[in-house]
C-alpha cells in the first residue's frame, strides 16, 4: 500500500519508518524544508533507539522518502495518517488545539483525488474524527474517503520496539471498507497482535483513557513513597508487593519526580476539559494533576533542604530528559526542577547523555551542561539522578565520593546500588527513602 504520513515529529516519524518496514511505500510530508533535506539523506532528526538504521535500510530500498509538499504525499497515497501535534495552547481551557489537525485537514482536501482512508493518529478530542468528516464534506462534497481514529501508544525511546510489538491496535472505525483497509495496513502484525475495532468516539477515548490511568498509577506510587519516607517501610518493596498482583501489575510503579512529556501531561489536562464541557467533573484525574504538579516543587525543596547549610551550593543534575531513553525535555520534570531550584542562589552543573541541547533550548545559559558526568559532579555538594539513564546505574561511585566536596546524593529514580553508594559514605536519599 501507499502510506502518507502528514507530520514526522515522534509520532509520525516512527509511525513512517515502521510501516516502510512492514512492506508498504511510506512517503512522509512535513512544512519544515531543512527537516526534510536532512531526512532524505538518512540523517534522524530526534533521538529514538534503531531508527536511524532502520530510516537508512528503508530508504536504500525506495520504501521512504521525505517532502514538504503535502500535495505529493496526499496524491500518491491511498492511506494519509496524520500525525501533528495536538498541544495545549491556551492554559487557561488546558484543551489540546486541534486547528493543527484542522489545519492539515484543509490542506489535503482539494488533493482527495480517488477514495482514500484518512487515519488520525494525533490525539484528538472526542468528536474530532466526526468534525473532520463533515469538514471535508462541506469543503469538497464529491470527495471519496473515511476517516478512522487510530490512536497511537508508542512510547518515546521504545516508539520502534512498540510499534513492532504493540499490545493492542485500537481502530475506531465507521465502516466495513476502512476496516479492510486497516487490516492490511496493520497485516504483518496482526500473527501476533489484535486490531481491537471500535467506533470513533471510543478510539479518541481510550487513548486518554491509557494514560490518565497510567498517570494515575503513578501517582499512586509517588504518594505511597512520600508515606514510606516518614516510616520504616521502602517503597521499592512495597511497589514490586503491589505488582506481583496480576490485577494491579507490575509496569508503571516506579516511584520518582512525577510523570512529564509530551502525553501524560497533556491528555490528563485535556480529558478533564473536553468533560467538563459535558459537565462531567473528574475530581480523581484533576487531583493527580495537582499532585503531579506540586512533587516537582516537593523535590525541589527536599533537594535545598540537604544543602540548606551551604553557602552558594554547587548541584550536580544528572539526567534532563522526561524519562530515560530519548532527547525530548518537553514537561521534563528536570526542568522545571532546575527552574524552581535557579530561585534560590545555587549554581547547577548538568549531564544528559542525549538531551543537552533540546534542555539549551529551554533553559540557555542558566546552568552549566558538562562533557561527562563526572565534570557535573566535580566539586559539587550534591548528587542529583533526575533520569533513569543505564550510564547512571554504573557510575564510579568511588571516583565521585573523591571529588565531590560534600557528598549527597538524591536519587529520584532509585538507581543506585544503595549497598556500594554506603560503602563510599555518600548521604544517600531516595525517593521513598533514606539509607
Ligand atoms: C506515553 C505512553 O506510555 C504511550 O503509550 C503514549 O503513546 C505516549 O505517552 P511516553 O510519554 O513516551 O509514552 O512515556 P512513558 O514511558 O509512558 O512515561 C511517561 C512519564 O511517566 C515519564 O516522565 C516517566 O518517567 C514517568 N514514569 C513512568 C514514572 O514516573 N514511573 C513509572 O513507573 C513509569
Amino acid at each position: 500500500m501507499k502510506v502518507g504520513i502528514i507530520g514526522t515529529g515522534y509520532v509520525g516519524l516512527p509511525t513512517g519508518i515502521g510501516f516502510a518496514e512492514l512492506g508498504h511505500i511510506v512517503i512522509c510530508a512535513d512544512n519544515d524544508v531543512n527537516k526534510v533535506q536532512a531526512l532524505n539523506q538518512g540523517k534522524i532528526t530526534l533521538y529514538e533507539k534503531d531508527a536511524e538504521k532502520l530510516l537508512i535500510k528503508n530508504i536504500k530500498s525506495k520504501k521512504i522518502y521525505f517532502t514538504s509538499s503535502i500535495k505529493e504525499c496526499v496524491i500518491n497515497s491511498d492511506v494519509i495518517i496524520i500525525a501533528v501535534g495536538t498541544p495545549i495552547v491556551d492554559t487557561n481551557i488546558n484543551m489540546s488545539d486541534m486547528n493543527g489537525v484542522l489545519d492539515v485537514i484543509k490542506e489535503i482536501t482539494p488533493h482527495l483525488n480517488k477514495y482514500k482512508l484518512i487515519a488520525v493518529k494525533s490525539t484528538v478530542a472526542v468528536g474530532t474524527c466526526h468534525n473532520i468528516e463533515t469538514l471535508i464534506k462541506k469543503i469538497s462534497p464529491e470527495a471519496k474517503f473515511d476517516v478512522v481514529s487510530l490512536p497511537e501508544f508508542l512510547r518515546e525511546g521504545f516508539a520502534l520496539y512498540d510499534f513492532f510489538n504493540p499490545d493492542r491496535i485500537v481502530a475506531g472505525v465507521g465502516s466495513i471498507k476502512a476496516k479492510t483497509i486497516i487490516n492490511k495496513l496493520y497485516g504483518p502484525l496482526l500473527k501476533k497482535t489484535k486490531i481491537l475495532f471500535v467506533n470513533r468516539q471510543s478510539s479518541e477515548l481510550i487513548k486518554y483513557a491509557s494514560n490518565s490511568f497510567l498517570a494515575v498509577k503513578i501517582s499512586f506510587v509517588n504518594e505511597l513513597a512520600n508515606f514510606c519516607e516518614k516510616t520504616k517501610a521502602d517503597i521499592n518493596e512495597v511497589s514490586k508487593g503491589l505488582g506481583l498482583d496480576k490485577r494491579i501489575g507490575s509496569k508503571f510503579l516506579s516511584p520518582g519526580p512525577g510523570y512529564g512529556g509530551s502525553c501524560f501531561p497533556k491528555d490528563t489536562k485535556s480529558l478533564v476539559a473536553m468533560a467538563n464541557k459535558y459537565n462531567v467533573d473528574m475530581p480523581l484525574i484533576k487531583t493527580v494533576i495537582k499532585e503531579n504538579e506540586s512533587r516537582k516543587k516537593q523535590i525541589s525543596h527536599r533537594i535545598l533542604d540537604l544543602i540548606k547549610k551551604i553557602n552558594k551550593p554547587k548541584i550536580a543534575i544528572l539526567g534532563l530528559a522526561f524519562k530515560a531513553g530519548t532527547d525530548d525535555c518537553r514537561e521534563s520534570p528536570a526542568i522545571d526542577i532546575i527552574f524552581e531550584l535557579l530561585k534560590h542562589n545555587v549554581s547547577i552543573n548538568a549531564y544528559d547523555p542525549q538531551a543537552m541541547q533540546t534542555c539549551f533550548k529551554i533553559l540557555g545559559n542558566k546552568i552549566k551542561y558538562s562533557n561527562t558526568i563526572y565534570d557535573a559532579v566535580e566539586d559539587a555538594d550534591i548528587l542529583v539522578v533526575l533520569t533513569e539513564w543505564e550510564q547512571f546505574k554504573n557510575i564510579d561511585l568511588k571516583k565521585i565520593s573523591l571529588i565531590m566536596k560534600h557528598k549527597n546524593i538524591l536519587d529520584c529514580r532509585n538507581i543506585l546500588d544503595y549497598k556500594k553508594v554506603l560503602k563510599y559514605k555518600f548521604n544517600y536519599e531516595y525517593i521513598g527513602g533514606r539509607k
